[in-house]
């Protein structure tokens, strides 16, 4: 039995074919078909230039979404103050970050590295002899020449080919093939796709096995970052004993490598600044997260309290002890970000990012985001271990509200803050707080 159309169905859709209509005709026709309110669409159509950017970066585009990008203020990495663009739709993020930069600063700031730039390119072959893994390994050189012109031009930056690896399961008999390259500044992947597509053809005749995929991994535990601050611990900020508010901050890291369930909300904090700067920056940030959480529970794992290489439970990506007078706070993570590539560097708002940044290389960015990543780590930790999140949240909650309650331009500061100080945090309180003004 055939299965019965939308239209038999009598259930109303898209045109057929609504990929392929002009963009303003799909926006008619989801307008028509799905309605909406004024304020929506006009959010959602953005300035002619986004819709046009829209339409080139992906299928079937109706408009844009865009997010508040701001601005956390002041962080010195490495000697040097950088200010750093975020884009996020939660309101406390740029709070956090640059409040804990700026007591990080105090301390002397930042100190970070970032691995070279090393991504890896995948093969896998079906049906192959276990002989095949030395087939493979010992023809590198030849391998070396078939992939050699994808890679001239990153050779000339100063890339290029770093390595090859391959394992054979005995089980499935599936060889897995991994060429790594140095990608310098650039995304990569679409030249990773390109090397593990050119590879398959060569790999099948060396090993008379049959390629399944060739994709680039996103794991990337070749391209670790990290950062470190060491803070004088009487310049904890707040009203708690300072000692005993770093002790605090510490056990609360140290909660968070043993007990999975809090360790994901403590690295959920870390990503808050991370993708942020990688959105902003035009970056994929679910390339990011899936090494990110990929490593936090890896056999490699090298940060967080404790633990062994064979412990794979979840854990904490950053680190907090007290050494001497100072509270010491350390982060490692896979941080792939690039500087140039997809997105980055071609969406008008990535570039303006980058000029923020002081145009980093992919390293210095990684570098920055190892930094920021920390930075709002410490803010949360050092928070929610004293007078909790809730008091700074309920703040930017009333400007939400005073938005909701329809206020608008200069109004919206004056409303949230006397919601604020009427502690009511409703909007039938917004709205007859409003009204008053309005009045007056
Ligand atoms: C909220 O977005 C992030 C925190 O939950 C992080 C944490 O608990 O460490 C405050």
């Amino acid at each position: 039995m055939s299965t019965p159309s939308r239209e038999e169905k009598n259930v109303r859709a898209l045109p057929k074919g609504f990929r392929k209509l002009g963009q303003q005709e799909r926006i008619e026709a989801a307008r028509e078909l799905y309605g909406g309110a004024e304020d929506e669409w006009m959010c959602t159509a953005g300035s002619p230039i986004q819709l046009d950017l829209a339409e080139v970066m992906t299928e079937s585009s109706i408009g844009v979404l865009s997010l508040p990008l701001g601005i956390a203020q002041g962080f010195l990495i490495d000697g040097k103050i950088v200010d750093i663009p975020l884009a996020t739709e939660e309101p406390s993020v740029i709070a956090a970050c640059a409040f804990g930069a700026k007591i990080i600063r105090q301390g002397g700031g930042f100190t970070t590295w970032a691995d070279e730039p090393v991504m890896t390119a995948q093969v896998f072959l079906e049906e192959c002899d276990p002989e095949s893994l030395k087939v493979v390994l010992d023809a590198e050189e030849k391998l070396k020449e078939h992939i050699a012109p994808c890679l001239e031009r990153m050779t000339k930056r100063g890339g290029g080919y770093r390595g090859l690896d391959a394992d054979f399961d005995k089980e499935t008999t599936i060889l897995k093939v991994e060429i790594h390259i140095d990608v310098r500044d650039a995304m990569g992947a679409n030249l990773l796709n390109t090397i593990a597509e050119t590879v398959k053809k060569p790999l099948e005749k060396l090993t008379g096995g049959k390629t399944l995929m060739g994709i680039l991994t996103n794991e990337a535990s070749r391209r670790m970052a990290g950062a470190r601050f060491s803070l004088p611990i009487h310049l904890l900020p707040g009203s708690m004993e300072k000692t005993e508010l770093a002790r605090r901050i510490c056990k609360a890291a140290e909660i968070a490598c043993v007990d999975p369930s809090r360790g994901v909300t403590h690295n959920k904090g870390i990503m808050n600044g991370v993708t942020a700067l990688a959105l902003a920056t035009g970056n994929d940030t679910r390339g990011l997260e899936a090494a990110v959480h990929a490593y936090a529970c890896s056999e490699g794992y090298r940060g967080g309290h404790g633990g062994n290489s064979a412990d794979r439970r979840y854990r904490a990506l950053s680190r907090f002890t007290i050494q001497g007078e100072n509270l010491i706070g350390e982060i490692t993570m896979p941080l792939p970000f690039a500087a140039v590539g997809g997105a980055v560097g071609f969406h008008p708002t990535s570039r303006l990012a980058l000029k923020i940044l002081r145009n980093p290389d992919a390293r210095r960015l990684s570098r920055i985001a190892a930094a920021v990543g920390l930075a709002q780590n410490f803010a949360a930790l050092r928070a929610l271990v004293s007078e909790g999140i809730q008091r700074g949240h309920m703040r930017l909650h009333a400007s939400r509200l005073a938005f909701r309650s329809g206020a608008r331009g200069k109004e919206l500061s004056d409303l949230s803050e006397a919601i604020w100080k009427e502690g009511r945090y409703n909007l039938e309180t917004a709205q007859k707080l409003l009204e008053k003004m309005r009045e007056e």
